[in-house]
């Protein structure tokens, strides 16, 4: 290991150990890609007879993304504040990351409008999940081993990367890639870089230190507890009306 640490510049071969723990982070991303297939929302996708639905709760899903979105990524730029001060080229690499993630609530906010939202909305207060998404981060972001940032990132960026193919692939893709709207469709081609990044510095850091996975996991798991059925379903419920826990 290089002095504390540090990571090595480069693309170096991976350790049979950090291939089991990449391995293990990915497969707690398809639990959580197929708890939202099986999500009551997810049948909209599928149904053209559904799809003004569909709209009205896609215009939902953006309405809540600024309510959670500055404060993760507030917390995400502690977090990486917080790793070893050796990890120079990981704190780097993360911020450049972040930063490229910092308006994309700003996205979501014009894409919602774009989409007939309200206006006066903006600074409605946090819905409860959005709310929780922002609390879980603040307390992962002051408490958690900094490495474990990793984890829950890689959750926000593969699981887009999963569901926003599944999408387009989807009869209501129409729909979720409207003309004059960005959030979806350039998170299409931004987070397949993205998680591939992510697979990568897991790789990496777990080659370099395979402590790093039990707070990699650990944040992953704290992070999927409130990502993303319960924001999904406040927003189905408020732009249809279905009652939670009937089928919409
Ligand atoms: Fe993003
Ligand atoms: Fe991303």
């Amino acid at each position: 290991m290089t002095p504390h640490g540090r990571l090595p510049r480069g693309k170096g071969k991976y350790s049979e150990t950090a291939e089991k723990g990449f391995a293990e982070l990915d497969a707690m991303v398809t639990d959580v890609e197929r708890e939202v297939r099986a999500w009551r929302g997810w049948q909209l996708l599928e149904n053209p007879s559904r799809h003004t639905d569909l709209r009205l709760v896609l215009r939902e899903i953006l309405h809540a993304v600024p309510m959670y979105q500055g404060q993760t990524t507030e917390a995400g730029f502690r977090m990486i504040g917080r790793l070893h001060k050796s990890e120079v080229r990981l704190m780097q690499v993360l911020s450049h990351h972040k930063a490229e993630e910092a308006e994309h609530g700003l996205w979501a906010w014009d894409d919602y409008l774009a989409m007939g939202g309200n206006p006066a909305l903006q600074c409605a207060a946090p819905t409860p999940a959005a709310f929780a998404v922002a609390a879980v981060w603040d307390r992962m972001a002051d408490r958690c081993d900094p490495f474990g940032y990793i984890g829950a990132e890689y959750l926000f960026e593969n699981l887009t990367e999963r569901l926003t193919k599944a999408i387009a692939a989807s009869p209501g893709a129409g729909i979720a890639f409207a003309n004059g709207t960005r959030f979806l469709s350039d998170h299409v081609t931004e987070d397949v870089r993205h998680a591939n990044l992510f697979r990568h510095l897991i790789k990496q850091v777990l080659t370099e230190r395979p402590d790093a996975i039990g707070p990699m996991t650990q944040c992953l798991s704290l992070f999927r507890q409130v990502y993303p059925i319960p924001l999904r379903d406040e927003a189905l419920v408020r732009a249809i009306g279905a009652p939670a826990g009937d089928a919409a």
